[in-house]
């Protein structure tokens, strides 16, 4: 790591969300950085609990992340693997999350498959929201959620001007309909979920995301700041999108 590069604030904003800002001066930095504090997540939960529960996030900034996890040096048989969100698409559809971790990391590594867990979105919305919510049911607080942001605010596939599953009764899966990033039909772990954890690490590149992170170190009204676990949240971004 750069330590030159990386400057770590403080920052709270309107919501009841701590955010600290982890600013690269470029993405190979951040994802380097990232790769260290997921294998220091996973050796504490190890450790600590025997077993590192981790949630996967989507899209493609996550995407070398998971390729340089191919190598790392850690006992696999203690992880274990959800994803934040999943497309509505046949499993083996080349914009399924699910089949963008695999190819990219998980068929390299000896992790026990039934300890992989891809949301069902191929048998539709509510069907897989409903599989999905039991399964979460036997799972305690995640060691660590890793999310993306879309340029319009949005984390796995909670979106503005719908049901973001914020609230204390909210359920741990949503069923949704129609997203405005294609396709429409997407299964997402709600809010509460996903700050069911005792981490969560926001990954952040690509200057089409600069509008949505000047909103949320604004007001902090976007999905994005729904997300709001006892530890606060940790954005590792690329300085270019804090100027
Ligand atoms: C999805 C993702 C979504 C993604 C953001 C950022 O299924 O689309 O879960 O929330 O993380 O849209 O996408 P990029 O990483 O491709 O910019």
């Amino acid at each position: 790591m750069n330590w030159a590069n990386l400057m770590s604030t403080i920052n709270g904003n309107s919501s009841s969300q701590l955010c600290r800002w982890h600013s690269f001066a470029n993405t190979a930095e951040l994802e380097k950085s990232a790769v260290t504090e997921i294998l220091r997540a996973a050796h504490e939960a190890i450790q600590k609990r025997g077993s590192f529960h981790i949630v996967l996030a989507g899209g493609t900034t996550p995407r070398r992340v998971y390729e340089l996890l191919k190598t790392a040096n850690t006992n696999w048989a203690a992880w274990h693997i959800y994803f934040g969100d999943e497309r509505c698409l046949p499993i083996d559809h080349a914009e399924r999350n699910s089949l963008m971790a695999t190819q990219a990391w998980l068929n390299s590594i000896d992790i026990p498959t039934s300890q992989i867990h891809p949301i069902p979105a191929e048998e539709g919305p509510l069907i897989a929201a409903e599989k999905y919510a039991a399964l979460l049911s036997q799972v305690a607080t995640f060691d660590l959620v890793l999310l993306g942001l879309g340029e319009d605010g949005h984390t796995a596939s909670l979106f503005p001007q719908h049901d973001v599953g914020n609230q204390a009764n909210s359920p741990a899966t949503l069923a949704v309909f129609d997203a405005p990033k294609p396709p429409p039909q997407r299964v997402s772990l709600s809010a509460k979920r996903l700050s069911d954890a005792h981490q969560v690490i926001f990954l952040v590149t690509g200057n089409s995301k600069k509008e949505a992170v000047k909103n949320w170190r604004a007001e902090g009204k976007i999905p994005a700041s729904t997300v709001t676990p006892k530890q606060g949240v940790d954005i590792y971004i690329e300085s270019q999108l804090l100027d």
